[in-house]
């Protein structure tokens, strides 16, 4: 390739900024950062109160149409500009346009959505010492366990606490000897960890085929818009996308790597990965006659009550992988604040990432303490359920909406061309996605959180 250095961009790359040190570096991060809670936690449980099949090919089409251009758009961005959202937004436009809120916007959904989700990490950690411990008594005492830790501050306060130094030690080595060589090591060990527990899902449980037939024979008797609107929303949210976390690690990718291939690898080891969790775990729950429309239990409550019979050799290393699962996300949502505050004020990394790490602690804390409720919609909820409520139909959608606006009709075709490697009929298709497809979808998306479409029913 022409211009295939590292310092190949029209931009001011600043000298200090790190960069990874291999492409496989750069997918394990980035696959890192997409495989998270989302994966493993969220899309089973929805899955299932979805009904299966017919939910889990529309979350199909929403990575393809939604998720796979704003990632492209994302590492575009990111890697034009080499720069934090804030920074790059400004730098590939004109500086103090309001584009520049965009990234604003980024670097607080980081902070906000870091603050809850080293809650629910936190709650992995600890159920790999309840494992080893092993679960007994009656359903209703091991799925009561659960509600006590939430309800008990201390306990969720130590592995918030736990979780957030983990990250602090991890992003403090910074890009290529703190996030990459972790993921190197997470990710691989991760992936053994899954295949393992499908291995036994599907060969020693007798509810794998049942497991194949509920995720993967659509029945589209069952599907709702409603589900069809929380397939679209979650391909967001467990792509890292709308916030500047793939725009950030663009930002450090080198120019020789192709964006493109790139973003479909990191886009389909996300969607593998969620799969393989899904067929492990209801591959559990269906040998065991269990109730697949559990919901948010179903990874804390249901399957514990499962794992009391099969032992702790099942359930020690599925919290684990829970726990790497997160910590990789965990890292990337740290790295977006961080990185603004190196880039744009000159903070150490050091610096950066002890203050910023502290802080989102502290506001942690009002997630971690269930006590602590504000009236919201309605009723009186826990913080921890107002922040995942207001970024996932909020924060991350607008910020989808204008990063994908900013990459189809402001920024710079000569950019987009520079990055992408050519002009071809897959960029002119990309771009027409970008212009007209994927903002739209993301709009629908918005407007179905703040319940305002139309053909929709929210009086319930
Ligand atoms: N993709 C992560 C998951 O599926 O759990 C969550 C996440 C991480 C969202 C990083 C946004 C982000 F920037």
């Amino acid at each position: 390739m022409a211009n295939s250095t590292n310092s190949g961009s029209t931009i001011d790359t600043g000298a200090t900024r790190g960069s990874w040190g291999t492409r496989v570096g750069f997918i394990l991060a980035a696959t890192g950062s997409a495989i998270g809670l989302g994966n493993i936690w969220k899309f089973p449980y929805i899955t299932g109160v979805y009904g299966g099949g017919a939910f889990v090919l529309v979350y199909l089409v929403c990575v393809v149409i939604v998720g796979l251009p704003l990632m492209v758009a994302e590492l575009m961005i990111g890697r034009r500009s080499k720069k934090n959202p804030v920074g790059a937004f400004r730098a590939l436009h004109a500086p103090n346009t309001p584009w520049q809120a965009t990234g604003w916007l980024g670097v607080l959904s980081g902070f906000v959505i870091l603050s809850f989700y080293s809650v629910v990490a936190g709650w992995a950690m600890a159920y790999i010492f309840k494992s080893i411990a092993g679960f007994s008594g009656t359903a209703e005492q091991i799925q009561a366990e659960y509600t006590a830790l939430v309800a008990h501050p201390t306990a969720s306060i130590i592995w918030h606490t736990v979780f957030m130094v983990l990250c602090i030690g991890i992003v403090i080595g910074g890009v290529r000897y703190g996030i990459e060589r972790w993921s190197k090591i997470l990710m691989p060990t991760l992936f053994l960890i899954l295949v393992g527990l499908m291995g036994y899902g599907l060969l020693y449980t007798d509810g794998g085929a049942e497991s194949l037939n509920f995720l993967f024979k659509p029945n589209f008797h069952k599907l709702s818009a409603e589900a069809a609107l929380s397939a679209l929303g979650h391909a967001f949210f467990t792509l890292s996308l709308g916030m500047g976390a793939m725009l950030t690690y663009g930002s450090y990718m080198r120019r020789d790597e192709s964006i493109t291939r790139d973003a479909i690898a990191v886009s389909a080891l996300d969607t593998i990965i969620a799969l393989i969790a899904g067929i492990a775990i209801y591959s559990l729950v269906f040998s065991f006659n269990m109730d697949p429309a559990a919901g948010p239990g179903l990874i804390f409550q249901t399957l514990p009550v499962l794992f009391a019979e099969t032992g702790p050799w099942v359930s020690v290393p599925f919290f684990v992988l829970l726990t790497f699962a997160a910590l990789t996300s965990g890292i990337s949502l740290l790295e977006v604040v961080v990185a603004y505050f190196i880039d744009e004020r000159r903070w150490s990394r050091t610096k950066a990432t002890l203050i910023l790490g502290g802080s989102i602690w502290a506001f942690g804390l009002l997630s971690a303490i269930a006590a602590i409720t504000i009236p919201f919609r309605g009723k009186d909820q826990g913080f921890f359920d107002v922040f995942d409520f207001i970024s996932t139909n909020y924060m991350l959608p607008v910020g989808g909406l204008l990063t994908c606006l900013f990459a189809a009709w402001v920024m710079k075709r000569a950019d987009k061309i520079a990055e992408f490697g050519s002009k071809g009929i897959i960029f002119q298709g990309l771009i027409f996605f970008l212009r007209f497809v994927t903002p739209l979808a993301v709009l629908i998306v918005l407007l179905h959180g703040l319940e305002l479409l139309p053909f929709m029913d929210y009086s319930k």
